[in-house]
């Protein structure tokens, strides 16, 4: 049995709930239009780059990495999405040449298609039932190239 002050302090927990839902929706949908405008192109050169990887189709790791990543990762790779900042994910900088040039093609590649959680990065999520092992191979290409100047895909020869 609540008292009448207990309910108007439900109801204006409610209220707060409801607007806050509201907030994050639109912040969410204004992201959605920012992500769907086409890609400004200031990466031409990973263009040439991940030529002859099969990056062809619609599909492309541009395109998955805007759809997919971006919301955490930010559009230009330097963790400032809204979503990591919702959750107060700690991002590391994409765009920072000399730390991605310490990533191998084979951690990214695992880290994405697993998820996070047994490299010790619980915050990123896994991939393996939304994309193929190719569309994961096109994003470490396309990671790659969002640091200037783009990285040199490592020989690593297939994952694992
Ligand atoms: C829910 C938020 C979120 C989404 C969405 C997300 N990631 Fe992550 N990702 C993280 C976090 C958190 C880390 C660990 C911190 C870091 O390294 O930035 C991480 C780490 C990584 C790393 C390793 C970087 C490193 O420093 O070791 C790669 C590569 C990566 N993500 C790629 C991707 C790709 C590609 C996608 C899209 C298919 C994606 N992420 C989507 C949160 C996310």
């Amino acid at each position: 049995m609540a008292s009448p002050s207990g309910c108007r302090w439900l109801l204006a927990l409610t209220a707060v709930l409801a607007a806050a839902l509201v907030v994050v929706h639109l912040v969410f949908l204004t992201q959605r239009a920012v992500q769907s405008a086409p890609a400004a192109s200031t990466h031409t050169a990973s263009v040439a780059f991940a030529a002859g990887v099969g990056s062809t189709g619609p599909r492309t790791g541009s395109s998955n990495y805007q759809s997919h990543c971006a919301s955490c990762h930010g559009t230009g790779g330097k963790g400032d999405g809204w979503t990591a900042w919702l959750y107060r994910l700690k991002m590391r900088d994409l765009t920072d040449a000399a730390y991605v040039q310490t990533l191998r093609d084979n951690y990214m590649f695992q880290i994405i298609k697993h998820g996070g959680a047994s490299l010790g990065k619980p915050g990123m999520p896994s991939w393996s039932q939304e994309l193929d092992d190719r569309e994961i191979r096109d994003l470490v290409v396309h990671i790659r190239s969002l640091a200037p100047p783009p990285q040199q895909p490592q020989a690593t020869g297939s994952p694992r």
